[in-house]
């Protein structure tokens, strides 16, 4: 039995990487590009930056990692130094040592300069000099690059947490040094992306723009399902099996690891060649449902924190509204009978804390996963009567084996089927998808027609009427092309009466000529990103190629 090795078994993310690589190398060239890594919780910053770290092997340049996250500035200091000094002689080939004092004593005969300055700045923090010593500490990478004609790669892991050091100006004083030290390349990351985009826009303003922002995300359908192939790692399992993990799990890196090891491990309990149906069940049974599973204390840990204020009930019965699919503050208000208020500064605090998303009037539980859990294993915890029947696992399994036959039932649907039924939910409201607001009316008719353009193709698409006008949406799976959308808008002129608004969905996209033709043509162009967002928000599996 292979088990998955977590630290090993990193996969994909090649553009970001790339780009890190890039800037990396790039400082030995005397370009620099300070980066900033933000992404949600366990979405993988700090396993990208190992990975960095890991394949980067380059004798002039030197990385410096240090995660902040609950840390003070002792310990700041001391890491900082131990780790640029550890790192310095690991390069050079010369002995290693873990405590500060032997460090330096090996360092200083070739770094003097640098290890002078150590000296000093300990000086400062034994006397509680703080903020003099946070200064000196500042100014160690440029010496220690001038010294050593070594390039220097600092990582700020959870970078925010600086400024809980309780050091006046932090962020100025560090911005002022990344101004001067051009020898230094900075790489901070974060989970907490508006608090970091507000320090970079506000409190190092000073390098505003010098800053590149990558934002990581959960994995793209196609990524998912290559990741479950390479955690599997030659163990079978079905297409449709897979699709349904990578939808589960809603692209989730962590989960579909710790899901497949499961997989893999009851596998060679059950000396399984291949992964079925009854062995997905009973791995998400292991984790999610029973209460020692990985994930089912992950989010026990999660609620805890939550629900560490005054307003835990009101807050618990928000999620669990949220994940039953209420998700505009008049439903959620209307169910749990509580003020507008009350709800309003709930969902503030919870957005705060990154759980739930806004888009438009809807409110959502971010991850997909924790919302499931929720709704089939938390609320029914909290309700159940009869312990002793083993009801709710009974349930569970019951609900669990309806959502993996929904989800090959609604997988086969025809993409103008699952579109129309998706159109079926739409409510007046606006949304902003991939950074664009669109305004979703409500429909009273939807129709699946074919529409023939010229005297050749037939495209499938969608009419469907509101109040205000009506729609047509045109579907195509493979990229379209200038020709394409030529006859689609030849088509369109025809109509009578004209459509308020024409959709062109394509999950391939369009040929850039197309795609700017049709934005000249004022058509909405949406593609599978687009439209998997929309079934997101609408509680709808996504769509499946
Ligand atoms: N590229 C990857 N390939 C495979 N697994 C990954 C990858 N990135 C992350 N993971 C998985 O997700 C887990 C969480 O990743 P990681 O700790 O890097 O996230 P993070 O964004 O730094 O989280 P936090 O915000 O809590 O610090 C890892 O332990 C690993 O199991
Ligand atoms: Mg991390």
């Amino acid at each position: 039995m292979n088990l998955i090795d977590f630290d090993c078994n990193f996969y994909g993310r090649r553009d970001v990487l790339d780009i890190l690589k890039k800037r990396a190398m790039g400082l030995k060239e005397g370009y620099r590009q300070n980066v900033a890594l933000l992404g949600d919780r366990y979405i993988g910053k700090t396993s990208l930056l190992y990975r960095l770290m890991s394949q980067m092997d380059d004798p002039d340049v030197l990385f410096v990692y240090l995660d902040l996250e609950g840390r003070d500035f002792n310990y700041f200091c001391i890491q900082f130094i131990k780790s640029l000094l550890y790192n310095y002689l690991k390069k050079k080939s010369l002995p290693l040592h873990e405590d500060l004092k032997l460090l330096c004593q090996e360092s200083r005969s070739s770094i003097p300069r640098t290890v002078f300055l150590v000296d000093a700045l300990e000086a400062l923090r034994a006397q509680g000099k703080t903020f003099e010593a946070y200064h000196m500490l500042l100014s160690l990478p440029e010496i220690f690059s001038q010294e050593t004609g070594k390039s220097l790669v600092l990582i700020f892991d959870e970078f925010s947490a600086l400024e809980n050091f309780q050091i006046p100006e932090v962020f100025a004083e560090l911005g002022k040094r990344i101004m001067t030290q051009k020898n230094c390349l900075y790489i901070v990351a974060s989970s907490l992306r508006a608090k970091a985009e507000g320090i970079l826009a506000e409190k190092l303003s000073l390098l505003f723009g010098n800053f590149e922002v990558l934002v990581l995300d959960s994995f793209s359908f196609s990524e998912a399902q290559g990741l479950i192939d390479h955690n599997l790692n030659g163990v079978k399992i079905g297409l449709h099996l897979k699709n349904f993990i990578a939808d589960f799990c809603f692209g989730h890196l962590l989960y579909m690891n710790i899901l497949c090891q499961v997989l893999i491990y009851l596998s060679g309990v059950y000396a399984q060649q291949e992964i079925y149906a009854p062995l997905v069940t009973n791995a998400i049974e292991n984790l999610i449902f029973n209460r020692w599973g990985i994930i089912s204390r992950h989010f026990e840990l999660g609620i805890h924190e939550l629900t560490i204020s005054k307003s835990a009930s009101l807050t618990m019965s928000i999620l669990g509204a949220l994940a039953q699919g209420k998700h505009k503050i008049g439903e959620l208000v209307e169910g749990l009978q509580v003020k507008s208020s009350q709800v309003v500064l709930r969902m503030s605090a919870l957005q705060d804390a990154n759980i739930v998303e806004r888009n438009g009037n809807y409110y959502h539980i971010k991850d997909k996963l924790f919302s499931y859990w929720i709704k089939y294993v938390y609320k029914r915890r909290t309700q159940v009567i009869d312990v002793e029947q083993g009801l709710p696992r009974k349930q569970f399994k019951e609900e669990l084996g309806r959502a993996l036959n929904d989800f090959s039932v609604v997988a086969r649907r025809d993409l103008s089927v699952r579109v129309s039924d998706l159109m079926h939910k739409f409510d007046n409201e606006s949304f902003v998808l991939c950074g664009r607001r669109y305004k979703l009316n409500a429909f009273r008719d939807i129709k699946i027609l074919k529409l023939r353009i010229g005297t050749g193709n037939f495209f499938d698409a969608i009419s469907a009427d509101s109040p205000e006008g009506g729609w047509l949406v045109v579907l195509k799976k493979d990229p379209v092309q200038e020709r394409d959308l030529n006859g689609i808008l030849d088509e369109i002129k025809k109509l009578e009466p004209k459509p308020l608004r024409c959709v062109i969905l394509s999950l391939n996209g369009l040929d850039e000529n197309a795609r700017v033709r049709a934005l000249q043509e004022k058509l909405w162009v949406w593609d599978e990103n687009q439209l998997n967002c929309l079934m997101h928000l609408f509680d709808e599996p996504i769509i499946v190629r």
